[in-house]
């Protein structure tokens, strides 16, 4: 086995917020090739994020080609590759023309918040307190649902497509598989359980859209064309690839790239969490297979599902909407680093936040919270504060909430975590981890090999192609060289700063811009 294992690789496909990039991993989980691209975020106006469907669609072909064309330089062929798996940004919501495959409309992106007053009047529905239990999510402007229904209402080419009964939904990875399918010759509009728990339309317990979230929506399945819902490890669902390099290869696995970082830190056993801190930060908590719906503001979701007679398992999941983006703002906008890596650096040159706290509700503040209307809102200034407090405040917001998600998520399984797995861009800097420990007060735990959540996605597609049978045989994978941070301050300090950080939340309320 092990001889086979240095002939094959598996191709990955991770479509985030702002990248797209094409992996190929050798059987041990190390990757061999990759590319990566930046593609265009569009922020039309205050509080909207937009993508170019077709610019998603390019760049993720562009770095298949490119990271295979590596590939082939190392002296590997095309056969070698034996299937691949796709992940994604979730929620993010594309509709095109069933009938040209054309989008209708930019793609709106997960943490856009034009929503807000659909959202507000939603809540007054009959039926509105009922839906996390059906579907396991919370009204709010984050899930796919609230996105198609804004199109619908603002965009006319959208309204006329359902009026017409030709318009297809879809989140990223529909779109994406759909296109490297060849589009709207190939007929392929399939997504899986993972993506599908977050758009609202999925019931939760059946895995099958269902007519009463549906209705509640007032949408009519004659007019909007659905993916068809697969599990995330799949043999035929997803097709193959239509063009380029790696032609007619297939893809057999797909998960949101939260779901796909839970399969690659290996969190297949219930109590497991990890927690990624890419454009927002997402902790996923593996609660087994039934799901946990949550009294303290956390989501419900499909953790992975990898079919063959294999149950689904469930997660509670804590969104956090800003960890990257903060970073990137104080680049982008405030021109205070010329590349997010240079964050730590400017955040060490002081050896604390001088009293500053940064509520970074750019899009409101999600879980545990769910704020609609919460701004960014800085704190605690003074004629002392530097960038650098500034830098240190951006990095520790994050690390605040996922202390509320853990407090949370404690109350509703009734467990204390002992450890968090953590990964994604902001998990490099050790000042960040060791800031997390501190204000979590537990150990956290992070991979030497921290592309988890393209992994992920390569495990669920080896699944499904009998690379792997047993969730056992992936036990050694990327455990090696883990570094832990362990808490260096103690509770009542830790309990201290958390406070602050809490009166400042209560205070970035009810600002109207
Ligand atoms: O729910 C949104 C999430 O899937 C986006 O992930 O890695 O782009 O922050 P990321």
């Amino acid at each position: 086995d092990e001889e086979k294992q240095k002939h094959w690789f598996i191709g990955s496909i991770d479509c985030g917020t702002t990248s797209s990039r094409f992996l190929i991993f050798d059987g041990e989980g190390q990757p061999v090739a990759s590319h990566q691209i930046e593609f265009t975020n569009l922020f039309p106006e205050s509080g909207w994020h937009e993508h170019d469907p077709e610019e998603l669609a390019t760049t993720v072909q562009e770095c298949i080609d490119k990271a295979t064309e590596k590939f082939f330089e190392l002296g590997h062929k095309k056969k070698d590759i034996r299937t691949i798996g796709i992940t994604n940004q979730r929620e993010t919501t594309i509709c095109w023309d069933t009938n040209t495959g054309k989008p209708l409309y930019n793609a709106i992106v997960w943490p856009d918040t034009r929503t807000t007053a659909i959202v507000r009047e939603l809540k007054k529905r009959k039926g509105a307190d009922e839906l996390p239990q059906k579907c396991g999510l919370p009204l709010s402007t984050y899930p796919s649902s609230v996105k198609f229904l804004w199109l619908y209402e603002n965009v006319e080419a959208v309204k006329q497509a359902y009026d017409e009964g030709r318009c297809s939904f879809g989140t990223v990875d529909s779109w994406l598989i759909y296109k490297l399918n060849g589009g709207k010759d190939a007929g392929v509009h399939v997504t899986d359980t993972t993506n599908a728990s977050r758009t609202m339309f999925m019931n939760l317990h059946t895995l099958q859209y269902d007519d009463e979230l549906l209705d509640f929506f007032e949408l009519d399945r004659k007019h909007i064309t659905l993916p068809k819902i697969a599990p995330s490890s799949d043999k035929e669902a997803f097709g193959k690839l239509a063009f380029g390099l790696l032609k007619d290869v297939t893809i057999t696995g797909c998960l949101g790239d939260q779901s796909a970082a839970l399969v690659g830190q290996c969190g297949f056993t219930p109590g497991m969490a990890k927690n990624t801190y890419g454009t927002g930060c997402f902790l996923l908590y593996n609660v087994g297979e039934k799901p946990v719906i949550s009294k303290y503001g956390l989501l419900a979701t499909v953790a992975y599902d990898f079919g063959s007679g294999r149950k689904p398992v469930y997660a509670l999941e804590g969104s956090i909407a800003v960890a990257g983006s903060g970073v990137k703002f104080l680049m982008n906008n405030m021109g205070f680093i010329k590349h997010s890596s240079k964050i730590t650096e400017l955040a060490e040159t002081v050896k604390d936040n001088g009293g500053v706290v940064f509520v970074t509700a750019f899009s409101g503040l999600f879980a545990p919270y769910w704020i609609d209307d919460a701004k960014g809102t800085l704190f605690g200034i003074t004629q002392h504060t530097q960038r650098g407090h500034i830098a240190r405040a951006t990095l520790e917001a994050t690390c605040y909430q996922t202390k509320a998600i853990l407090d949370a998520m404690e109350k509703d399984s009734g467990h204390k975590l002992e450890g968090l797995a953590v990964d994604g861009g902001m998990s490099t800097s050790n000042l960040a981890m060791q800031t997390q420990a501190d204000i979590i007060q537990i150990p956290v735990d992070r991979p030497s090999m921290r592309e988890t959540t393209a992994l992920g996605a390569a495990i669920g597609a080896g699944f499904a192609v009998g690379v792997w049978k047993e969730f056992d045989e992936l036990k050694e994978i990327n455990r090696e060289n883990r570094t832990l941070f362990i808490p260096q301050i103690d509770q009542k300090k830790s309990a201290a700063l958390f406070k602050k950080w809490e009166q400042a939340v209560e205070m970035s309320r009810g600002w109207v811009l």
